[in-house]
């Protein structure tokens, strides 16, 4: 590896098939790869801002645009960038809750979701996910009955398509559906699916959708946007009227929620290269899922071995069990439960957490069939190296 200064480059995506669930869709495109070198100095994409002064509106490179096409592709009236989906979250809130107001949200959200209620003084009221890991509208409903009874109407209901603990997909809809009976708005946290797969805001029924570029837009980090629907539009990017009590200065149009400008340099022209092969690839997310179902049905054979989420699978991001074997393995292997992902590596797989052999998560997002067939031959071989039975 050719060190870069004090930093050492990293070699992971070229030498690796990388199975991390977080990072399977945040790879970069060949196209974002170049960008990012061209647009990497700090505040390159504003060579061309001009009055009144506000990225949304910047031509050169086309973030003007982007954030017009990226509305129309979600089907939302207005996009609204941000440095990651969690910033995403917090304007919202910081929109719409205030001091010891509460918020409904899944009892499996990420912990940025809670930390974004916290962050404006607000109150977190838990949707008990089901036995079988799902959020459903039954549950929303009586969170949200609790709430109204214990402290108050809620003001947000925030809602994760797919989970981040076992990938499994929630009735984002009908629970749309039910929090707006209460005139609740609903916020979508696409982080897993904006950019991995279909996404259509006025079909779901919700006001505000999350996705995360670094995590499932192949776009560099920080990097994420908010789609708004057109009733919540005004409030979400209202623009600044305070003004110096000594010098009277005010601020021109800049957005409050945002801070103005908020996603600059390489996080937004990474986001703009991949965008036209990001908008390609979700409508081809059926091959994905047969590319994971080859690995999942290779890990179901070895006996003993569960999937933990939800099956038949609807996303690439699964929570195995492996407790009945690769776990009895790892008590008496001289390698304890390293052997799994040493056993990996060795075959140039990386990206599940070393050391863990009963529940473990992997993404198989953006594999080729035949690096899918690879990484199937490559558990078998590990099974059978290690004499688990394979059926
Ligand atoms: C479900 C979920 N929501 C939000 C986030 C935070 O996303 P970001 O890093 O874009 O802020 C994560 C990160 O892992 C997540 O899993």
């Amino acid at each position: 590896m050719i060190p870069a200064g004090n930093v050492d480059t990293r070699f992971v995506e070229e030498g690796f098939i990388n199975l991390d669930p977080i990072q399977a869709a945040g790879r970069l495109t060949p196209e974002a790869m170049k960008a990012v070198i061209s647009w990497g100095d700090g505040y390159s994409v504003c060579d061309h801002c001009h009055k009144p002064f506000r990225l949304d509106y910047v031509n050169n490179p086309p973030v003007a645009d982007f954030h017009e096409e990226a509305a129309k592709w979600l089907n939302m009236d207005s996009v609204m960038l941000t440095p990651g989906a969690r910033r995403a979250f917090q304007v919202v809130t910081g929109t719409l809750v205030g001091k010891g107001e509460p918020v409904v949200m899944t009892g499996m959200g990420h912990y940025t979701a809670y930390l974004s209620v916290e962050v404006v003084d607000g109150i977190v009221r838990e949707i008990k996910p089901t036995p079988d890991h799902h959020i459903t509208a039954e549950e929303t409903a009586n969170a949200i009955e609790d709430s109204i009874r214990e402290v108050g109407t809620p003001k947000l209901v925030f809602v994760d398509a797919v989970d981040f603990m076992y990938g499994n997909m929630h009735e984002v809809k009908e629970i749309a559906k039910v929090a707006h009976q209460y005139d609740i708005p609903v916020l979508y946290n696409g982080v897993y699916t904006v950019g991995v797969l279909p996404v259509d805001g006025k079909k779901l029924g919700v006001d505000f959708i999350v996705g995360s570029g670094h995590k499932s837009m192949a776009a560099p980090a920080p990097s994420g946007l908010l789609a708004v629907n057109e009733e919540y539009a005004d409030s979400i990017t209202r623009t600044t009227k305070i003004q110096g009590n000594v010098t009277g200065r005010k601020f021109g149009i800049k957005q409050v929620g945002i801070l103005g400008c908020s996603l600059m340099g390489d996080p937004v022209v990474g986001l703009i290269a991949s965008f036209p092969t990001v908008k390609e690839r979700v409508n081809h997310f059926d091959e994905e899922l047969a590319n994971h179902k080859i690995v999942t049905d290779a890990l179901m054979s070895i006996e003993g071995t569960k999937v933990a989420s939800e099956y038949p699978r609807r996303h690439t991001l699964t929570r195995m069990d492996t407790t009945e074997s690769f776990n009895v393995t790892a008590q008496t292997h001289k390698k304890r439960g390293f052997f799994l992902s040493s056993g990996l590596a060795k075959r140039g797989i990386t990206g599940i957490m070393p050391g863990v052999t009963k529940q473990w998560k992997f993404n198989t997002y953006g594999l080729t069939r035949p690096q899918a067939e690879y990484l199937a031959d490559a558990f078998l071989d590990i099974a059978e190296e290690n004499n688990l039975a394979i059926h």
